[in-house]
């Protein structure tokens, strides 16, 4: 067994590396939400300005069999890195991931961090190979988040009713929406909303300090998700005095349009208690299903404490699936 620090600019190295994962997720993730290979491929060689790869491999002679990824963040949280491991399903339990795991902690020691962070997904109410797995490598779990879906198709007919609760209590909100570009106006609200969700999204115990965001960092991440064929639907809430109180955001891979991952929703914290949640959520949903008929299955990640979040998210029939472990150690 040998571990080796893969080449980014080795097509046919870092396609191995990626059908691995694609491997050990499909054995044990209920849903395929991993990566398509056109996008990990052309985020590789382009790299990004917010974080650096380190991609390792797991080799039994010419073979890889397993494959590993530390990410460094470089804008903030330079205390810690985050790792993710993956080993052929035909050949675990043979002391490949361990060896992957020693491997991810050097790069993070080496990058001069001091704390390891990794995920583990597992079973509604069970563990899995992955959680025994980070355990057994000594990460501590520091929050655990519901992974739920919805069917967006199934449950259209159930909107029109949510949406006139919602518009109920919302006043002289308005309800905006928009894809791939953060309107021009709002962008300095939207990155507010985009600080203050490290503020007040549960982190639990896991030590992540809250990001800075600007123009420049929108506006990268608009292009980034553009080349790698990213698209990204979004609805807002806009205050009486014409400010961006509440966002929500979802993405869509151009090549595979029939799911979806839903990420953030925040509602500023002055502006909550007009269902401001739930309006831009369900608009959203209309944005979605209009732009890819296709679309039917949304995946999306709360925390377990996170009441009011779960509160829209159960009214719009998402239910869950499986769970995500977000883990840490010190290295
Ligand atoms: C988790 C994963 C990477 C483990 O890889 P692996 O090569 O089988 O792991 P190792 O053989 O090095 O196991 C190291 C230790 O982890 C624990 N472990 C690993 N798999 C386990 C399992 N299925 N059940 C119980 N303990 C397990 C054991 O303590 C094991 O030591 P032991 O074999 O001496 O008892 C692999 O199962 C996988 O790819 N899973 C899907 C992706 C994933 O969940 N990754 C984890 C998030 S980083």
């Amino acid at each position: 067994m040998e571990i080796r620090e893969i080449d980014q600019a080795d097509e046919s190295l870092v396609h191995r590396h990626w059908e691995i994962g694609r491997d050990a997720e499909a054995a044990c993730r209920p849903y395929d939400f991993y990566p398509q290979w056109e996008t990990a491929w052309t985020t590789y060689q382009v790299g990004r300005e917010d974080i650096r790869f380190v991609l390792l491999g797991a080799f039994d002679g010419d073979t890889m069999v397993g494959a590993g990824r530390t990410d460094l963040n470089l804008l903030d949280n330079l205390h810690s890195a985050s790792s993710v491991i993956f080993v052929d399903p035909a050949r675990q339990r043979q002391g490949f991931g361990r060896a992957l795991d020693a491997a991810c902690v050097e790069v993070t020691r080496a990058a001069g961090r001091r704390l390891l962070m990794t995920e583990a997904y597992a079973p509604p109410g069970g563990d899995s190979p992955g959680v025994l797995f980070a355990r057994s490598m000594g990460y501590v779990a520091g929050i655990e988040d519901g992974m739920k879906v919805v069917d967006l198709i199934e449950t259209e007919p159930t909107w029109a009713a949510l949406e006139a609760k919602a518009a109920a209590s919302r006043g002289d909100y308005r309800v905006i929406t928009w894809r791939d570009h953060v309107p021009e106006e709002y962008v300095d609200d939207y990155c507010a909303l985009c600080e203050a969700f490290f503020d007040e999204a549960p982190i639990g115990e896991m030590e992540i300090e809250p990001e800075r965001w600007d123009r420049k960092r929108v506006e990268e991440r608009e292009a980034r998700n553009l080349r790698t064929g990213r698209r990204e639907l979004s609805a807002g809430a806009i205050s009486p005095d014409g400010r961006m109180v509440a966002v929500t955001e979802l993405m869509v891979n151009e090549r595979i349009t029939t799911r979806g991952f839903q990420s953030g929703t925040l509602v500023s914290r002055d502006h909550r208690g007009h269902q401001l949640g739930l309006a831009i959520k369900l608009a959203n949903h209309r944005q979605a299903r209009a732009a890819y008929p296709d679309l039917r299955i949304l995946l999306t990640g709360n925390a377990d404490v996170n009441a009011p979040m779960n509160a829209v998210n159960d009214a719009l029939g998402y239910r869950e699936v499986e769970r995500c472990v977000e883990m840490q150690k010190a290295v």
